[in-house]
C-alpha cells in the first residue's frame, strides 16, 4: 500500500463550515464539517457529500467471524454513545448495509486499514483484528449529527501507526481505581489507537494485585490510613481503628480486565516494582525487607525501603512473578527499578554478608543483581523485562528494554547501546504536572505542561542515527496519581493530553500541526464526554486580563490557551451559553460589572464558565496560583486532607520553602490585609532534603505568616499573622492584620514562621484591604 501524506488544512475548512452553521445542503446531504479524527490518519481525502447512517443503520460482518463481530459491536457501541443511533448488526450478506468490514489480504501493514465512505456506505478493509479495530475507531469519529440525522462525510482514508508501542500508564497504588474505571480508561486509550496499558500495580503506598500464595500482600499491603489528623480521627466502628483506604484486584478481576483490553487490541504491561518502591510488600512480609516496615504509609516521595538479598526473598518474588505471568499474556513485564535507595543496604551487616556470598562487590550492583536475576527468569519463560532507566546502571542486561523517564537521556543512551526503548520522559509525558496557570486548576505538580507542550514533543531525539532511532519502540504518557484522589481528577489530568500523545505515536511526524489538532479536538471533546470521560478544559478555558483601571472603568481582554473556539460572555450575572455575546476584542466595562465567560464550539461548551468581578477589592486579591512562589524546589498544588467526599481546599506551596510573593501590589490606601491559610500533613519522604526546609523563626507556639516588604530575604517586616486560629486540620481560615503604609512597596512577601515543617502551612489567597 502506497501511503500519501495529506496535510489537512483544517483551519479554513472549519471556519467555512461554522460560518454556514453546517446547514448548506450538498447533494441531498448537509454540508459536512471536516472529518475530525484523532489521531490524524496518514492520508485522508474528504469529498463533498455525506452518507446518511440514519437511513442505513446497520453494520454487516461475514458470518461466523467472531473477530469482526467484536469490532463491529465495539464500533456500534461507540456510535451509540456519541450519537444515540443504534446500528443493527447483521452477520452474512446485506447489500444495503450502511457499514461493512471486509478482509483485504493484500494489506501490507499489520495494523493498517483503509476506509471509504461514499454513496453506497462505509467500508473498512484490513488484514488483522487490530487493523479492523483502528478502522472502526476512525469510522466512529466520522459520524456527525445534523438535526436528528447522523451522517458520515465522503472520505477515503489510508492509515497505519508510526510506532508499535503506544502506551499509557496508570498508577493505581497512590489512589486505587476500581475495575470499571480501569476498563473505561483502557477503552478510551484504545479508542485513540493506543495499544499498551501499563498498569502500575505495586508501590510503597499499596500492593494492588491478589497473589494467591501470599495473601498478606493484599490483606495488609492494599490498605492504609490516609495522611492527616482528620483521617486519623475518622474511626471505623467495625474495628475501633482509623478507617482504612485502598483496594486491590482479585485474579478473576485481572483476567476480566486482560480480556477486555485484548478485545480492544490492548496489551497490558503489569508493573511489579523490584527492588525499591517495596514498602507495602515489606509491610505485608517484613522478612523480605532490608529493614522491617510496620504499616503501609501514606507518604509520597522516595522511600528507603528495599528488598533484601535472602534466597527466600528471591523465591517469594519469583512466586509472585509466576502468578503474574499466568495472568498477563504480553511479552513484557515491568519490574520498576526506579528511585532505589541504597541506604538500607549500606547500613545492613547482613546485606554485606550476602553480597560476599553472592559475589556482589559494590552496593550499587545490588540493583543490577535483581534486574539480571529477573531478566533471566523472564527470558527462561519466554518473556522480556522492561524497567525504568535506572536499570541501565550497574551493567547491561541483555534483551531487556528501557523505559526512559528521567528526561530523554536514559532513552538516548540505551538506544545508542542498541537497547529497545519506550520514551516516557518527565516532565513532558507526566500528566501529574498542571496544564495551565488558571486559579481553578486542580492539584498537581507546579510546573505547567500544556497540551501544546505534550503535542509538540518529538520522542525520537535528533541525536540518534536512523539505525539507533529504530530502537525507539514508541512512547507512553504516565498518570502517577499522588495528587489525583478521584476518578474525575485522573480524567482531568490524563485527557486531553493523552490524545495529544496518541497523535505523536500514531501519525506521521511531518504532518503534525497543533492548530489543526486543536480544531479537531473541539468536536472531539464532546465525544470524550459521551464516553464518560471528564476531560480538562484548561486548553479552552477563558482567562481574564484587566488593564486601564480608572475613571470608573476597566479594560478586559479575554483569551484561551489554544485560541480555538468562540469566547462568549455575559455581563448580567447569567451563565454564558452558545447564544451569549461573542467576544471579538477587549471590552471597556464599568466597575461593578461581573463578567462571565466560556468558550464554545458551535452549540457545545468547551469550557466551564469563569468570572471576573471588576471591583477595586477584586483587583486587590490574589489567589494562590496568582502569587509567585519564592522558590520551586518541590512545588506542588496540594489537596487538603478532608472531607472524605466533596470539595477540598487546594494550596500551591513549595514544601521546602513555604514562601509567596504578591508582585507589584497597588498599595494606594491599603491599611490591612487578609490571608486565607490552611494546613496540610507533611506526608513526604524526601530524604535529607527535609533538613533544608526553610522556615522563619516563630514568636508563638503555632507560628505565624510573616509579611515582608519587597522580599522575604532582607525586606522590612510589615506584619505577623499568628496561625493559632487556623490550627483545625482542614479548610481555609482567614487571618487579618493591619499594615503600616508602604506606598512604594514593589512586592509583598509572605513566609511561614514555625518551629517544625509539619504541618505545612500554606496560603490560599491574599486580599489587600483599603479604608
Ligand atoms: C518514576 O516516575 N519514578 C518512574
Amino acid at each position: 500500500m502506497k501511503l500519501k501524506i495529506i496535510l489537512i488544512t483544517g483551519l479554513i475548512a472549519v471556519a467555512l463550515v461554522y460560518m454556514f452553521g453546517g446547514k448548506a445542503l450538498i447533494g441531498g446531504a448537509p454540508g459536512m464539517a471536516p472529518a475530525a479524527i484523532l489521531p490524524a490518519p496518514v492520508s485522508l481525502v474528504q469529498q463533498e457529500g455525506a452518507f446518511s447512517l440514519s437511513r442505513a443503520a446497520s453494520v454487516v460482518v461475514p458470518a461466523g467471524d467472531a473477530v469482526l463481530k467484536n469490532v463491529a459491536t465495539l464500533f456500534s457501541d461507540k456510535v451509540y454513545a456519541t450519537t444515540g443511533l443504534r446500528l443493527a448488526l447483521i452477520e452474512g450478506e446485506d447489500a444495503k448495509a450502511g457499514v461493512r468490514f471486509e478482509a483485504s489480504p493484500d494489506m501490507l501493514a499489520t495494523d493498517g486499514y483503509t476506509l471509504e465512505v461514499d454513496d453506497s456506505g462505509a467500508v473498512v478493509r484490513a488484514s488483522s483484528s487490530s487493523g479492523f479495530y483502528y478502522g472502526a475507531m476512525s469510522l466512529w469519529q466520522l459520524a456527525q449529527a445534523h438535526g436528528s440525522k447522523i451522517y458520515m462525510p465522503f472520505v477515503s482514508i489510508e492509515d497505519q501507526p508510526r510506532f508499535p508501542w503506544r502506551g499509557a500508564m496508570l498508577d493505581v497504588c497512590r489512589h486505587f481505581r476500581d475495575v470499571d474505571y480501569v476498563k473505561r480508561f483502557i477503552d478510551t486509550l484504545a479508542a485513540h489507537k493506543l495499544n499498551v496499558f501499563h498498569w502500575h500495580l505495586t508501590d510503597d503506598q499499596g500492593w494492588r494485585i491478589e497473589i494467591k500464595k501470599y495473601p498478606r500482600l493484599t490483606e495488609v499491603g492494599a490498605w492504609r490510613v490516609p495522611a492527616g489528623d482528620a483521617p486519623h480521627a475518622d474511626i471505623d466502628p467495625a474495628t475501633g481503628q482509623p478507617r482504612l483506604y485502598g483496594g486491590f484486584y482479585t485474579q478473576d478481576q485481572v483476567r476480566d480486565v486482560v480480556a477486555y483490553a485484548a478485545a480492544r487490541n490492548v496489551t497490558i504491561l503489569p508493573e511489579i516494582d523490584i527492588p525499591g518502591h517495596a514498602s507495602a510488600a515489606v509491610a505485608a512480609y517484613p522478612e523480605i525487607g532490608t529493614e522491617p516496615v510496620d504499616h503501609v504509609s501514606s507518604d509520597w516521595g522516595i522511600y528507603y525501603s528495599t528488598f533484601n538479598l535472602e534466597d527466600s526473598t528471591m523465591r517469594l518474588l519469583e512466586d509472585v512473578m509466576d502468578e503474574v505471568l499466568a495472568l498477563f499474556p504480553g511479552q513484557f513485564v515491568h519490574i520498576g527499578g526506579d528511585e532505589v535507595s541504597t541506604k538500607q543496604w549500606e547500613n545492613s551487616p547482613r546485606i554485606r554478608e550476602r553480597m560476599a556470598e553472592l559475589g556482589i562487590e559494590d552496593i550499587h550492583e545490588i540493583q543490577a543483581y535483581f534486574t539480571r536475576h529477573f531478566a533471566n527468569y523472564l527470558a527462561e519463560r519466554g518473556r522480556r523485562l522492561i524497567g525504568w532507566d535506572e536499570i541501565l546502571e550497574g551493567g547491561s542486561i541483555a534483551d531487556s528494554a528501557i523505559m526512559s523517564w528521567r528526561g530523554t537521556k536514559g532513552g538516548i543512551e540505551a538506544a545508542k547501546a542498541g537497547r529497545q526503548v519506550v520514551m516516557a520522559p518527565s516532565p513532558i509525558y507526566y500528566s501529574d504536572y498542571r496544564q495551565s496557570y488558571l486559579p481553578d486548576e486542580p492539584p498537581g505538580r507546579e510546573h505547567v505542561q500544556t497540551l501544546e507542550d505534550v503535542y509538540s514533543f518529538e520522542p525520537v531525539s535528533a541525536e540518534l542515527s536512523a539505525d539507533e532511532a529504530a530502537a525507539i519502540m514508541g512512547a507512553e504518557i504516565t498518570v502517577f496519581t499522588e495528587h489525583m484522589r478521584t476518578a474525575a481528577r485522573v480524567d482531568y489530568m490524563a485527557f486531553p493530553r493523552l490524545v495529544a500523545l496518541a497523535e505523536t505515536v500514531w501519525s506521521p511526524p511531518a504532518a503534525k500541526n497543533y492548530s489543526d489538532f486543536t480544531h479537531r479536538l473541539m468536536p472531539h471533546m464532546a465525544r470524550l464526554k459521551a464516553l464518560g470521560i471528564k476531560p480538562a478544559d484548561s486548553a479552552f478555558a477563558v482567562a481574564f486580563e484587566v488593564t486601564n483601571v480608572g475613571g470608573g472603568e476597566a479594560t478586559v481582554a479575554l483569551s484561551t490557551q489554544t485560541g480555538a473556539g468562540d469566547i462568549r460572555y455575559t455581563l448580567d450575572g447569567s451563565a454564558p451559553d452558545a447564544r451569549s455575546s461573542l467576544y471579538k476584542q477587549p471590552l471597556t466595562l464599568d466597575l461593578g460589572t461581573n463578567i462571565k465567560a466560556a468558550s464554545f464550539f458551535g452549540a457545545q461548551a468547551l469550557s466551564h464558565g469563569r468570572e471576573q468581578m471588576l471591583s477595586h477589592r477584586a483587583f486587590l486579591r490574589r489567589e494562590e496560583d496568582e502569587l509567585t512562589l519564592c522558590s520551586a524546589d518541590l512545588a506542588i498544588k496540594l489537596d487538603d486532607d478532608w472531607p472524605i467526599d466533596g470539595e477540598r481546599a487546594n494550596f500551591l506551596v513549595d514544601i521546602i520553602k513555604p514562601c509567596w510573593i504578591y508582585q507589584a501590589p497597588d498599595m494606594k490606601g491599603v491599611i490591612g490585609l487578609e490571608i486565607g491559610v490552611g494546613n496540610l500533613p507533611y506526608n513526604f519522604q524526601i530524604g535529607d532534603m527535609i533538613n533544608t526546609v526553610d522556615l522563619k523563626t516563630p514568636q508563638t507556639d503555632v507560628g505565624e505568616i510573616v509579611v515582608y516588604r519587597d522580599s522575604c530575604d532582607g525586606g522590612a517586616e510589615l506584619a505577623r499573622l499568628p496561625l493559632a486560629p487556623a490550627v483545625r486540620s482542614y479548610g481555609v481560615t482567614v487571618l487579618k492584620a493591619d499594615l503600616p503604609p508602604a506606598p512604594d512597596a514593589k512586592a509583598l512577601c509572605f513566609h511561614v514562621a514555625a518551629a517544625h515543617y509539619d504541618p505545612i502551612w500554606a496560603i490560599d489567597h491574599v486580599q489587600l484591604v483599603t479604608e
